[in-house]
């Protein structure tokens, strides 16, 4: 009952096409909607935003201080091995290895920006 539930209520997955499998493992700390943050800042509107940036987030120091502006080569970089391509970032997450999973979450993200 409880999750067909949360289903009815989650409008950006009963009319987007289904997201990739990879993105199940960024759902639990990352919302695709504006503005509602979860352990993760919402990621609507990453592609192009400068890390760290978005307001209303309370990013780590080495997340607002990277320099970086979320892109295509970006992303790929960070996904692969968040830990090693932003240090002290506070991200918990081990990484994505498959290349095309990383393209298709990247293509996904993109699709919601
Ligand atoms: C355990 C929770 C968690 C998981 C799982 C997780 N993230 Fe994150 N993510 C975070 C946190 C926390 C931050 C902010 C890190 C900081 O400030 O150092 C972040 C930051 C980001 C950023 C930078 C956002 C910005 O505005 O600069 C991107 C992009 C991102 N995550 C993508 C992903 C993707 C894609 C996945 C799945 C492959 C994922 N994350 C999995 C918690 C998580």
């Amino acid at each position: 009952m409880l999750s067909t539930a949360c289903w009815t209520a989650s409008p950006v997955f009963a009319q987007e096409p289904s997201p990739p499998k990879a993105w199940s493992g960024c759902a639990s700390c990352h919302s695709l909607k504006p503005g509602e943050n979860k352990a993760g800042p919402s990621l609507h509107g990453v592609v192009g935003r400068q890390a760290g940036s978005l307001e209303g987030f309370n990013f780590s120091p080495a997340m607002r201080d990277s320099g970086i502006t979320w892109d295509d080569a970006s992303l790929d970089a960070f996904l692969t091995n968040p830990r090693k391509h932003i240090p002290g970032n506070r991200m918990f997450f081990g990484g994505v290895s498959s290349e095309a999973q990383r393209k298709e979450l990247i293509g996904f993200l993109k699709a919601h920006n």
